[in-house]
């Protein structure tokens, strides 16, 4: 006689509490429940359960116990992710393993200017850990405080210091990742030169939980800017916008580490909904742009931010600046930027855009979708900002709280259409920092070409032969 299924059910949670033991293993409803929600609240699964292992070691055994049962599992880490990628489906058949009991530092070698940390270490842990020895980490984004290193690693998250320093996968030197089998890659080598081969390392960075858990990392450490400098710009068009950019990289060279685009209309949606916002300039201006400098000295760097203004602005390029000189002045600056996605959830639901596009090709774009947008909606509200520097937008769309979910659905469909389309035509990505996940699953069938989905799906199907990591995201 077949055993029945709560009995494979309940046999499952055993082998796993033998492994994780009591405090491995999330039982408090409430607690759960979150695990099984994303933080937007647009994604509700069901998971079977919520594992917290505490080692490699236990990370491992739960991965042979899920290959020997075909239990599938949903990798998590700060749960902060934008794309869904970490949302269990709602058959109740799929795991969630969180990273949160992954909390060790390993080691911080400042002469090498490595660290190595667990995946569940957050990404402001990183940062404080690095200061600590008097070196910089420098991912940097809005959800810092909540977010991890392992879901950093799993979606390459990109934040405001790409243009200089680049995006998760640039500041990666070694990895190790417990494969679907329950096997362990040790790959923390913290090497910058390895020509020993495939670069593993750079199949699981990004693969958003679809080929293995990323249990630890070797990150790489930088000299520790102390001088900073910020200004707020206030534009007329992208192109203008464009040209401070060009100036700017001109003039500070390396310096320019962020270079962040907001228009007024998301500029006065932070202001209506984040307290203590404050507007930088007393006049709207059509684009709006923080800019910030940063040195391992003092010397001369307000001035060169000063020069490079006054010269934007005999050019025409400015039409008016406000430069933060001390930290209050540049963290209000910053308080606005990263209020927007707060302000966001506050205020609607938005139709998220997450692309990229070469830097050179923005200001056209932005006026092509802005026209093509409001063609199919005339009264779309466009909330487009982002990380000009490096090339991404957020050209979200936000719609009513209210939306009736299939005047949603609808809306995301068409729009998605015409924004994807015009990113596609001048050969951008659809998804340039915040991965695939449920939410551009169908999108990026449409996008990528049938070579590329299919070496993608060949090696999903060498390293996870039974399909148990992440099913039905990302590919
Ligand atoms: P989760 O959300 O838990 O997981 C994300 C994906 O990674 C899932 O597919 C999951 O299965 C997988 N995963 C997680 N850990 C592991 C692991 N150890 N091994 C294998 N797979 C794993 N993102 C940006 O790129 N740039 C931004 O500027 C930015 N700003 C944000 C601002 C706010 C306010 C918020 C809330 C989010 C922002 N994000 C941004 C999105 C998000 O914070 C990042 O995607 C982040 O990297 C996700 O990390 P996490 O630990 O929360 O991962
Ligand atoms: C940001 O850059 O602030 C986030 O990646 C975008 C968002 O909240 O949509
Ligand atoms: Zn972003």
């Amino acid at each position: 006689m077949s055993r029945s299924i709560p009995h494979l059910k309940s046999q499952f949670l055993q082998r796993l509490s033998e492994i994780v033991g009591e405090p491995g293993l999330v039982s408090d409803a409430q607690q759960k429940d979150d695990h099984d929600t994303d933080w937007l609240k647009k994604w509700h699964g069901r998971s079977c359960a919520v594992v917290r292992p505490a080692s490699t070691q236990e990370v491992a055994q739960v991965m042979r116990l899920c290959h020997e049962t075909r239990i599938p599992v949903v990798t998590q880490g700060g749960n902060t992710g934008m794309s869904g990628g970490a949302t269990p489906d709602e058959s109740g058949a799929q795991l969630i393993l969180s990273t949160s009991r992954l909390r060790g530092i390993r080691e911080v070698d400042p002469l090498n200017n490595t660290i190595t940390a667990e995946a569940g270490v957050l990404l402001a842990h990183v940062q404080e850990a690095a200061q600590e020895v008097n070196r910089y980490f420098p991912l940097s984004l809005g959800s810092e405080g909540s977010c991890t290193i392992g879901g950093n690693l799993a979606t390459n998250a990109g934040g405001v210091a790409v243009l200089r320093y680049g995006n998760t996968r640039d500041l990666a030197l070694g990895l190790e990742v417990v494969l679907p089998d329950g096997r362990i890659w040790n790959g923390l080598r913290a090497l910058r030169k390895d020509n020993t081969g495939y670069a593993l390392r750079d199949l699981f960075i990004g693969s958003e939980g679809t080929l293995g858990v990323v249990t630890a990392a070797v990150l790489k450490l930088f000299p520790r800017p102390v001088a900073r400098v910020a200004a707020w710009v206030g534009c007329d068009s992208m192109e203008n916008l464009l040209a401070l950019l060009a100036l700017s990289r001109d003039t500070c060279g390396d310096r320019l580490v962020a270079f962040e685009m907001l228009t007024q209309a998301s500029v006065d949606l932070i202001m209506q909904h984040i307290t203590d916002a404050r507007r930088p300039l007393a006049n709207a201006h059509k684009f709006h742009a923080l800019v910030e400098l940063a040195d391992t000295h003092e010397n001369g760097l307000a001035e060169m931010l000063e020069g490079t203004l006054e010269q934007a602005m005999a050019a025409g390029y400015v039409e008016d600046a406000a430069v933060g000189l001390n930290i209050a002045q540049r963290q209000a600056f910053w308080k606005i930027r990263e209020g927007i996605s707060q302000a966001q959830v506050r205020a609607g639901k938005a139709i998220k855009h997450d692309i990229a596009l070469p830097i050179s090709k923005l200001p056209r774009f932005v006026a092509d979708a802005d026209a093509a947008v409001k063609k199919v909606k005339p009264d779309a509200c466009i909330i487009n900002f982002g990380h000009m520097g490096d090339g991404n937008l957020h050209f979200n769309v936000l719609m009513p709280l209210d939306t009736p979910p299939t005047e949603m659905s609808q809306t995301v469909k068409l729009l998605n259409r015409v924004v994807h389309d015009l990113v596609h035509q001048v050969n951008g990505s659809i998804s340039a920092e915040h991965g695939v996940g449920q939410l551009r699953r169908d999108e990026l069938r449409n996008y990528k070409s049938a070579v590329e989905l299919d070496l993608m799906m060949q090696l999903k199907q060498s390293l996870d032969p039974n399909q148990i990591m992440n099913p039905g995201k990302l590919l």
